[in-house]
């Protein structure tokens, strides 16, 4: 049948052969360098002891990096930051993950609705079923890191579904946390029927890998540079193979929500707004940075209790006050690696912003993120003090 006979629409992506070429290119691409084996083979051969006593990331992704924390610390000590950077940055990934499947699913389902986009559907499933090889990969090894040297989990958590909080450690309330559910349940239903709100997703997770892709590549440049990669730590090449295959991900994102969109019939106010508001939830939950973990913006106050946790468990051996005073030192007090989250925190706000540019449906505030660039390292200093003084009245 004619193809424009043959649509609901009276545009659609044959007419866009550029985009279709690149798709199906982009997925042969993405088939021949699947690292999903590769992935399930060092989760099976992953042996925590033959690792331990090394450094897994790059010396400057080390959890409290420059902070009193990490200046105070042994060697052996330095050696468990370091991994257990690659715990908590990965624990954040699965959780992440875990969303991605479920909207990759919703919004494939709302794009097959419309003639022509088998290759977008094809290729979120693929994804959909690498990013299940990633997180069986970040568990298998986070959960033993934390086994062995905790014996409980501090970072990590048991499986769960997309309707839990993305970010693990954030700033919102009770309150703010039941509403963000229910956003997402509506957020699924409408993405699951609008082709554009499920290209518009896309944005939404462009935006949000932006920043893991320049954290990932200097991680996996760990193993791409080891002068000895066979015998490397197993969670490097973890990070490596990880990187290979977001890649992809992130050029599926950039080209479904800048290009694919321009054969769907123009938005409704009502999906404008829609993706607005996704928008403006992204910058709600990268407002803040966190001293502990360059490049995951996380809320540090939330994170206190774990980070008490550590510093209590047998790796640090601190007692209730040694503790605290570590704490408070590292949180309180203005830092190097403090300076290098907050300089990170600024560079996302800029590359985001470069990234919107040309999208004419988004509002100003969201173009110029104007509530993301609201923080700042005077706020972020007060607003942790000000959680570490109640933190340290509870702290047990
Ligand atoms: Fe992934
Ligand atoms: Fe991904």
């Amino acid at each position: 049948m004619n193809r424009k006979l043959s649509q609901r629409h009276d545009i659609c992506l044959a007419d866009d052969p550029k985009t279709q070429k690149r798709l199906e290119l982009a997925l042969k691409r993405s088939k021949e360098l699947d690292q999903t084996q590769n992935m399930d083979g060092a989760s099976k051969s992953f042996n925590y002891d033959t690792c331990k006593d090394e450094y897994w990331n790059p010396e400057k992704f080390s959890l409290l990096y420059k902070t009193w924390i990490w200046d105070q610390a042994t060697p052996a000590q330095k050696v468990k930051l370091n991994q257990l950077f690659w715990v908590a940055y990965y624990s954040q990934i699965i959780s992440a993950e875990i969303a991605t499947i479920f909207f990759n699913q919703t919004s494939a389902a709302a794009l097959y609705g419309i003639e022509d986009f088998r290759i977008v559907c094809d290729t979120l499933d693929l994804e959909s079923q690498q990013e299940r090889a990633h997180i069986h990969a970040f568990k298998t090894v986070s959960e033993r890191f934390e086994q062995e040297n905790f014996g409980k989990r501090i970072f990590t958590y048991p499986m769960r579904t997309p309707f839990e909080k993305t970010m693990l450690y954030s700033d919102l309330s009770q309150f703010q946390q039941w509403w963000r559910k229910w956003q997402l349940r509506f957020f699924t239903m409408v993405s699951s029927n609008s082709a554009f709100i499920g290209c518009q997703y896309f944005t939404v997770r462009g935006l949000r890998t932006l920043n893991g892709k320049i954290v990932q590549h200097q991680l996996s440049r760990f193993y791409s540079e080891h002068p000895d990669k066979e015998n490397s730590p197993i969670p490097s090449q973890i990070s490596y193979f990880h990187f290979i295959d977001e890649s992809f991900h992130f050029n599926t994102s950039t080209v479904v929500s800048h290009d694919v969109i321009n054969s769907l019939p123009k938005p409704t106010a009502l999906e404008r707004h829609i993706g607005n508001m996704a928008l403006k939830g992204c910058q709600m939950d990268h407002y803040n940075f966190s001293t502990a973990i360059n490049g995951i913006f996380w809320y540090d106050p939330a994170l206190f209790e774990s980070i008490y946790q550590m510093l209590r468990s047998p790796v640090f051996g601190m007692s209730r006050d040694e503790a605290l005073h570590a704490m408070e030192k590292s949180f309180c007090e203005e830092s190097e690696g403090m300076l290098a989250s907050h300089r990170t925190h600024r560079e996302s706000v800029d590359s985001y912003r470069a990234y919107l540019q040309d999208f004419n449906y988004i509002s100003r505030e969201n173009k110029d993120l104007t509530l993301m660039a609201g923080n700042s390292l005077e706020k972020h200093l007060s607003t942790n003090r000000r959680a570490f003084a109640a933190f340290r009245r509870s702290a047990a």
